[in-house]
């Protein structure tokens, strides 16, 4: 099935949506961008996802990411399902949400970026979208993707964490460990010569000593 790898350009499909027809290296700019995909509106899980992703509209706006939501239904549908997310929210029950929501009623995206759940099929046999996350850089190259099976609902603070992580590396040319949060040291990427290390984290470089006796366990307090 095709779809995106690392490294991959977006595709610049045009696809019609909540705010309007778009094209999508139009509507990410030189924004980093996040797609997210949803099996079907009017659905349980897909309505908490939403209605999370409507709520931190703002920390992914203050990291300069645009987010788009993708979902197999039609813009009325979705328009009708974004009251219910608003009212999940327990806000008015308006028909705007803080991004649009892309209409793939005959799934022509989800297949072409290989996105669909073979296992959870709709009344009529066919496969749902699974549950994507798709994260752009501003050169538009995919930097990260998250594939979930349909009945299970991702967890957005993780989707910002792996984009302040994501960021970090662009920005500041450093990885981040196992179970890192904003605050935490990071680490010196394993290219960098130690000399070069030492000039680029002026707060320093602290190694973790190790049986080998390699010097490969590099922190460094997060950059500002
Ligand atoms: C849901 O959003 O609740 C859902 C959608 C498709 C399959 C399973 C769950």
């Amino acid at each position: 099935m095709p779809g995106l790898l690392l490294g991959d350009e977006a595709p610049d499909f045009e696809a019609e949506t909540t705010q309007g027809r778009i094209r999508f290296h139009d509507f990410l700019g030189d924004s980093w961008g996040i797609l997210f995909s949803h099996p079907r509106d009017f659905t349980p899980v897909c309505t908490t996802e939403l209605g999370r992703a409507a709520k931190l509209a703002a920390e992914f706006s203050k990291r300069n990411v645009k987010m788009i939501a993708l979902s197999i239904d039609s813009v009325q549908d979705h328009l009708s399902w974004s009251k219910d997310i608003n009212a999940y929210n327990g806000e008015q029950p308006k028909e705007k949400l803080p991004f649009p929501i892309i209409a793939d009623a005959n799934r022509e995206l989800a297949v072409k970026l290989g996105m669909l759940d073979p296992d959870e099929r709709d009344k009529d046999g066919m496969p749902l979208t699974a549950r994507v996350v798709f994260v752009f850089g501003p050169d538009k190259k995919l930097k990260l993707s998250i594939l979930y099976p349909a009945t299970t609902g991702r967890n957005f603070d993780e989707i910002l964490r792996v984009v302040d992580s994501l960021q970090l590396t662009a920005y500041k040319k450093v990885a981040t460990p196992v179970d890192w949060k904003p605050g935490d040291s990071v680490m010196v990427v394993p290219t960098l010569p130690d000399e070069e290390a030492k000039k680029l984290f002026p707060k320093g470089v602290f190694t973790k000593d190790l049986p080998s006796g390699k010097k490969y366990l590099r922190y460094t307090p997060q950059p500002e």
